[in-house]
């Protein structure tokens, strides 16, 4: 998912105040989270395709404590756990494994040291993952040694074999990334159960069409991007725009071009591994923006209200 964590709080400042702010692909929950924290709407509404606002609504009441331990392949496919889905698959996609490889079981250990029961079991996984670790450094430094070696023996092989190796290295990048983005997830959703008033929240599982958009509201769409997979149905842009005509209350939507009126833009750093969700714009980095549903002298007066 193209998650909106970078540049939320500024994004929520760039939407008008109202009564209600309604965020109808809410994903990770991400802006609706930074929106309850600026307190620049009194009632929220939260809607996702996916179960997502469910978990997020868990989350902020408290039912996440379980949660904070580690959750093993077999488990995941087991269960039928919406939250252990969401948390340990890749990409949020509730079908894959968040971990694939190699890699798999060093990352497990790290967990365990982290939040196993007792101060002994983590100790147990601290050492198993001391010994892993020796392990894969040592397999590093032996293959380091037949890439030299190898270097000596005929170029075009060492070609290869530094060609493997950057391989290896984007994919160790890649990894660590993945799991530094889950555990970020599970933060963001404890360091909710501090918010106050969270009767406020209403949750749902639909389509976006299917809510009902109370008076004085603000729609948000963090919607699909265009030609990227990901998402378990294609969506339909040019019918979703037709929604966005027929809506009474204003709509922002989050897009790199849109035929809104766009009222605002950032920069966001790529990261690594997410290439369904950002369009790199050469320079590393890919521009976020908001677009509204009026004029931009209409988005001045709301934002002026
Ligand atoms: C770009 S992501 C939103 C990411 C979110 N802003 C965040 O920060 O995590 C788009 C979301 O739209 C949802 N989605 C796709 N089709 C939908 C539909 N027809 N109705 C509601 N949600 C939909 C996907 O499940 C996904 O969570």
């Amino acid at each position: 998912m193209g998650s909106k964590n970078d540049i939320a709080w500024e994004l929520v400042h760039a939407i008008p105040k109202a009564e209600t702010l309604v965020e109808l692909f809410c994903g990770g929950c991400a802006v609706t989270h930074a929106a309850m924290v600026s307190k620049r709407w009194k009632r929220f509404i939260i809607n996702d395709i996916l179960p997502t606002a469910e978990i997020f609504d868990r989350a902020i009441h408290g039912k996440m404590k379980s949660y904070e331990r580690f959750v093993s392949r077999r488990e995941f496919k087991e269960t039928d756990d919406l939250v252990i889905k969401m948390l340990w698959s890749f990409g949020n996609d509730l079908q894959s494994y968040l971990w694939n490889g190699d890699k798999e079981r060093i990352k497990g250990y790290a967990v365990q040291m982290l939040t196993a029961k007792s101060l002994k079991e983590r100790r147990a996984f601290w050492m198993k993952f001391i010994k892993e670790l020796k392990e894969q450094i040592r397999y590093e430094d032996l293959k380091k040694l037949k890439d030299e070696s190898l270097e000596r023996l005929q170029s075009l092989e060492r070609l290869q074999s530094l060609q493997s190796l950057e391989r290896l290295q984007s994919l160790q990048s890649l990894e660590s990334l993945q799991s530094l983005e889950r555990l970020e997830r599970l933060q963001s959703l404890q360091s909710l159960e501090s918010l106050q008033s969270l009767e406020r929240l209403q949750s749902l599982q639909s389509d976006y069409r299917e809510v009902k958009i109370p008076q004085n509201a603000i729609i948000y769409c963090d919607i699909p991007y265009r030609n990227t997979s990901g998402y378990l149905n294609g969506f339909d842009h040019e019918e979703f725009y037709k929604w966005v005509k027929e809506q009474k209350v204003p709509v922002f939507v989050s897009e790199y071009n849109s035929p809104l009126t766009q009222v605002a833009e950032w920069e966001k750093r790529k990261k690594k591994g997410n290439p369904n969700t950002m369009k790199d714009n050469g320079l590393g980095s890919c521009t976020e923006r908001l677009y509204f549903n009026g004029t931009l002298e209409q988005y001045k007066e709301l934002m002026n209200r």
